[in-house]
């Protein structure tokens, strides 16, 4: 049995940058490639999990605005794993009640992609579960970069709109799914690589050594369980 916290004590909003997949695959003289493939295994395992305990928005970091940096190959088998997932998974999800949604820059993907997350979004777009948020082009800076100049024309359009918190985190790409209450990252890297620099604000951190690939329910629930031990004070004093 694998323990859990109590309902009360779950995070609503988990951010996880799902790193180590490489390393993983390298460790067993296999490819990258396989090491993503197992990779999205346990983003399976997760969202699953993530859906029947009662989370409520879980954003997944797959693909960076750095990332286009990698060998062309390994950018491509990242976006055909992408295709392939949202294609067959799409009807589990809705089963599932989950909501579907893409954050980071939709417009620069390739053509199939891009469909295949609008299409996921639109079947998914009235479930009232928890709330898949995938990370795909994404990057942190880029994100606020565009929320700044929307801003700047709603102001141009009309000077007396305000541009306050509010404002500004509904013109993020998260607009919507609230502060992230509980960041993990795996594969021993502690750093957050240009993800929710915005949305993290008060998150609590949690880093493992465990590589994706290797990070299943039990290592969930330990990050989980180590959140609902964590004293979060937002600056005040008790
Ligand atoms: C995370 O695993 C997956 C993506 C960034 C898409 P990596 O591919 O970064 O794995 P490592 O960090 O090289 O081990
Ligand atoms: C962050 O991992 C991006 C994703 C998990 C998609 P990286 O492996 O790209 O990050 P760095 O380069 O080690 O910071
Ligand atoms: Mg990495």
């Amino acid at each position: 049995m694998i323990e859990l916290p109590d309902k009360e004590f779950l995070p609503g909003h988990v951010a996880i940058i799902m790193d180590g997949n490489g390393r993983w695959a390298q460790a067993r003289k296999l490819p990258r490639s396989m090491g993503h493939k197992a990779g999205v295994e346990q983003v399976r395992t997760i969202v699953k999990m993530s859906s029947r305990i009662g989370i409520k928005t879980l954003t997944l970091y797959a693909f960076s605005t750095e990332n286009w940096k990698r060998p062309k190959d390994e950018v491509g088998v990242l976006m055909q794993l992408l295709i392939e997932y949202l294609k067959k998974e799409v009807r589990e999800l809705n089963e599932q009640n989950v909501r579907f949604r893409s954050i980071g820059d939709r417009f620069a993907l390739p053509k199939e992609v891009r469909a295949a997350i609008d299409e996921a979004e639109e079947i998914t777009k009235d479930n009232t579960g928890l709330n898949l948020v995938v990370a795909i082009n994404y990057g942190s800076r880029a994100e606020i970069l565009r929320a700044a100049n929307t801003l700047a024309e709603k102001r141009a359009a009309d000077p007396d709109f305000v541009i306050d918190e509010q404002s500004f985190s509904e013109a993020l790409d998260t607009n919507g799914l609230g502060d992230v209450d509980l960041m993990i990252r795996t594969s021993g890297e502690q750093r957050i690589s240009n993800y929710l620099l915005y949305q993290l604000a008060y998150a609590e951190l949690y880093f493992t050594d465990v590589y994706w690939p290797d990070f299943g329910e039990e290592e969930f629930a330990q990050a989980l369980m180590n959140f609902a031990h964590r004293d979060r004070r937002f600056g005040t004093v008790k």
